[in-house]
């Protein structure tokens, strides 16, 4: 991995940054034309976040999320908001030569639940599966926003850096061609400080367009380099930063994560309360910056009651003012 190579250089610039620098870097990938942030973890898995330019001020806006793992990986998962839970989860794996995307929320630290309040679209351009790795390119619509009254909303700045985590495990999921399939706990997580401004995209809507067909379509564009087996011949995605998060590695073996059985005959289990949000996961050193923009306090009742063990929770409507409780 020619990454490898570099790290020592990477690793002088980085002696030099200042504490308030991201830990992503833009990057230009030549296969689909957009600009990302990329973000790259120790194990060499790239994380990578494209938004329109401009984004709107304030509320939700479309991302395009770009992973790309070694093939070893089994699964691996954005975490929006910095925390495994009470934020939008992109969960992939890849599947014979497909590549999966599940979207998540967790309410807690068991398999998360499917999550209606985000919608992706996979680029067909960006997807693929080679023989060292696994790429997939999805537009998100509701990963930038998220929450209701009961656990408050969060918006992602998209002019600033944003705390995000990862999660991976080298064993693949239960079932790898459904976007549903159970999977077991993470082999380790991570947190870092992702600038959504290095993913600024002009032509964000025109971009996400030209991909979503692939290369093979007719009405796709035929500039695009690379398709299942394309070599992105100039990209310049950069090298990754070594050690700058905190990965902390699980003893854990994969867990079987359906908490008090699979049967689908639930008995009348009292629906597990979206509890109290947690206190906030670990975050890196630096003081994280001010991305929140509103956070109620409140966990009245759990209105979602969702059933037991796979509920899908959807956000109520917006709010469109604050209610004191
Ligand atoms: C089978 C599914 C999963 C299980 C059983 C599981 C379980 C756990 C457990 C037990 C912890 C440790 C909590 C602590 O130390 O206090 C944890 C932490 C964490 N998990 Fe998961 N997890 C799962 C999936 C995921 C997924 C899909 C993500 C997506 C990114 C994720 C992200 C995290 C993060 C970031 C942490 C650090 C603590 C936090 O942010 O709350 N996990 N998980
Ligand atoms: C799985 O894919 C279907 C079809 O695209 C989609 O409607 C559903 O929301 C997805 N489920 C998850 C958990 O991602
Ligand atoms: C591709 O299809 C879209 C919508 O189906 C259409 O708007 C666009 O003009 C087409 N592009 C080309 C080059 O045919
Ligand atoms: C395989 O896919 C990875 C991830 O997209 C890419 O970086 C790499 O260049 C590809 N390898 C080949 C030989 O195309
Ligand atoms: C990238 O492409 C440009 C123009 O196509 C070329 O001048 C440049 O040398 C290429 N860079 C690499 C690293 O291949
Ligand atoms: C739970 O699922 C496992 C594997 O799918 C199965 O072997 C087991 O019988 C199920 N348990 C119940 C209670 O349905």
């Amino acid at each position: 991995m020619r990454w490898l190579t570099s790290a020592v250089g990477v690793a002088a610039l980085l002696g030099a940054a200042s504490a308030q620098d991201p830990d992503s870097k833009q990057v230009v990938d030549a296969e689909t034309g957009f600009t990302f942030g990329q973000y790259v973890s120790d194990q060499g898995i790239s994380f990578r976040i494209a938004i329109p330019d401009p984004a709107p001020a304030t509320g939700s806006y479309d991302a395009v999320v770009q992973i790309a793992a070694p093939i070893a990986i089994g699964w691996a998962g954005i975490a929006w908001g910095g925390s495994m839970t009470y934020n939008p989860l992109t969960i992939v794996w890849k599947s014979g030569t497909d590549v999966v995307l599940s979207s998540r929320f967790a309410f807690g630290y068991y398999v998360p639940p499917a999550y209606t309040g985000a919608v992706y679209s996979i680029l067909k351009t960006g997807t693929h599966v080679n023989a060292t790795h696994w790429q997939i390119t999805a537009k998100c619509t509701g990963c930038t926003q998220w929450g209701d009254d009961d656990i408050g909303v969060t918006t992602l700045d998209p002019t600033q850096q944003n705390p995000l985590a990862f999660a991976f495990s080298t064993v693949p999921p239960d079932t790898p061609s459904s976007n549903t399939s159970s999977f077991g706990i993470h082999d380790s997580i991570g947190h870092w400080y992702h600038d959504f401004a290095q993913g600024t995209n002009p032509g964000f809507t025109a971009l996400v367009s030209k991909n979503s067909e692939g290369p093979g379509s007719s009405n796709a564009t035929t500039t695009a380099t690379g398709g299942s087996t394309g070599k992105p011949t100039n990209s310049t995605l950069t090298p990754p930063r070594p050690t700058t998060v905190t990965s902390k590695t699980s003893s854990f073996t994969s867990v079987t994560l359906t908490p008090t059985g699979n049967s689908t005959t639930t008995s009348s289990k009292p629906t597990p309360p979206k509890p109290t949000k947690p206190t906030g996961p670990p975050k890196p050193s630096r003081p994280p910056k001010p991305t929140k923009t509103l956070k109620p306090t409140a966990p009245v009742k759990p209105p979602h009651s969702p059933p037991f063990p796979f509920p899908v929770w959807t956000p109520k409507p917006k709010p469109t003012a604050k209610t004191p409780v």
